[in-house]
């Protein structure tokens, strides 16, 4: 209490700092073969919408618990209504960061590795017998590099978070970004120029097929949306803690709302076109923009240098994410258990790569991980539809009914307007936390129960 909360350095500080959390697989891994698996345009259209009437609303909410309590996603909660139940909503999100950290971190490994195949020239010299497929399958299905790159990317992150807020994060955000944005840009650009098959993927992409509709695609599209923005487990609440009052709290949120929307949307339409002028099937799961855009690569100018780069920019893109995913579990333990902050960051860090090994070896190392009992889907997929969708979806519905019923919105749109010289919306914003947003998810999770198809 004494010593003054840190601070990020500057308001663009903390804008870019959340827009790091956002933009990283989510975007250009999770999206794309979301969108391939569940039927192209249709989902993207309810993505769309998820993304606008909840995910603004949610972002909007948890920045506004974090600003207001100035404390980390459990205390927040105490801070507000001590001795409550309201607490568990971020113990959680503790759970849930960590789970997340879990499997995101193999993922954030594969683009490292593939960030070395390609300024190594590997898929240049592929010959026709050996494919894009192969040389994917037996990275990923090889348990020592896979183990080695999980510890390697979770090692930096502990060193980043124990290094603490401003120092740490900022610093890394502010020209990465934009690169990683251009990169983008040229593969939209080479993609849609590669010849037949372009207008069959910007068809599946753009034109909405409403008859592939299936009932799970509603809470996966939300779960994306939620994933993609970094919501629904204290992430923007623990971030939100170190903003100061005279920061625009309104702007920062929609701006990093668009920010993260269209680096998604972009990214999906540099994998569509590509992989149908390939022909390739857009079902191709977790994997599929690793065996995309290698041979998009491949067929452009100095695409060895662009490939490596798009691969590092993106791994830094995934660090500025699981800095946010372990800085939750971090300033709860510097919070309220008084730990020093490299402990708290080894300590959490530790777990989330001992959590993270059997993620690492379900893709092809060990069969037992391949299929696991019950769901019969890889360890690594089930982590990501548990955590990834249900534990964001769970943990969205109860922040808006805190903020919405517990707190109420008239509390919480006097801390919004501080900073913001007013709120115009807030009738909108209120209607959105208190009936649209909880009920929406609600429905959700009733259909889902009653088609039984959750994972
Ligand atoms: N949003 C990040 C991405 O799209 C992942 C992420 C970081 C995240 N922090 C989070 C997801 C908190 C959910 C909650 O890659």
């Amino acid at each position: 209490m004494e010593t003054p909360r840190e601070e990020w350095g500057s308001k663009i500080g903390f804008i870019l700092a959340a827009a790091g959390s956002a933009v990283g697989l989510g975007n250009i891994w999770r999206f794309p073969y979301m969108t391939g698996e569940n039927g192209g345009a249709a989902f993207v259209l309810i993505y769309i919408f998820f993304v606008i009437f909840i995910g603004f609303t949610i972002m909007l909410a948890e920045l506004t618990i974090g600003r207001h309590s100035q404390r980390n996603a459990v205390g927040a909660f105490e801070a507000i209504f001590p001795k409550t139940g309201w607490k568990f909503i971020g113990v959680l999100g503790i759970i849930t960061g960590i789970g997340i950290l879990s499997f995101y971190g193999v993922v954030a490994g594969w683009t490292l590795g593939y960030f070395f195949k390609t300024l190594l020239g590997d898929f240049s010299r592929l010959s026709g017998e050996t494919s894009f497929q192969d040389v994917f399958a037996g990275f990923i299905g090889n348990p020592v590099s896979e183990i080695v790159y999980l510890a390697v990317f979770i090692g930096i992150t502990i060193y980043i978070v124990s290094r603490g807020i401003s120092k740490g994060i900022e610093r890394w955000t502010k020209i990465l970004m934009p690169l990683l944005f251009l990169i983008i840009i040229l593969l939209v650009i080479r993609a849609l120029t590669l010849g037949s098959g372009v207008s069959k993927g910007l068809s599946f992409y753009l034109k909405p097929d409403f008859r592939a509709l299936k009932p799970e695609i509603f809470i996966r599209a939300l779960g994306q949306a939620l994933f993609s923005l970094s919501l629904g487990m204290g992430a923007m609440i623990t971030y939100g803690s170190y903003i100061s009052k005279k920061d625009n709290l309104l702007s920062s949120a929609a701006f990093v709302v668009l920010f993260d929307t269209v680096i998604a949307l972009l990214a999906g339409l540099a994998i569509f076109p590509a992989l149908f002028a390939m022909g390739m099937s857009p079902k191709g799961g977790p994997g599929l923009v690793f065996l995309v855009l290698p041979s998009v690569f491949d067929k452009m100018p100095a695409g060895t240098f662009f490939g490596a780069a798009f691969f590092l920019l993106l791994a830094i893109a995934a660090l500025t994410s699981t800095i946010s995913l372990l800085e939750v579990a971090v300033a709860y333990f510097i919070d309220e258990k008084n730990w020093s902050r490299v402990k708290a960051a080894v300590f959490t860090g530790a777990l989330a790569f001992v959590v993270g090994v059997p993620s690492a070896l379900s893709q092809g190392a060990s069969k037992w991980f391949h299929k696991i009992p019950l769901v019969h889907i890889p360890f690594l997929d089930f982590m990501n539809a548990l955590f990834g969708n249900y534990a964001l979806t769970v943990g969205s519905f109860f922040i808006s009914i805190f903020v919405g019923w517990k707190w109420g919105t008239g509390a919480a749109a006097k801390e919004i307007a501080l900073g913001a010289g007013g709120f115009k919306l807030r009738a909108v914003w209120a209607f959105s936390v208190r009936f649209f947003a909880p009920f929406a998810i609600f429905l959700i999770f009733v259909y889902l129960i009653l088609t039984g198809r959750f994972f």
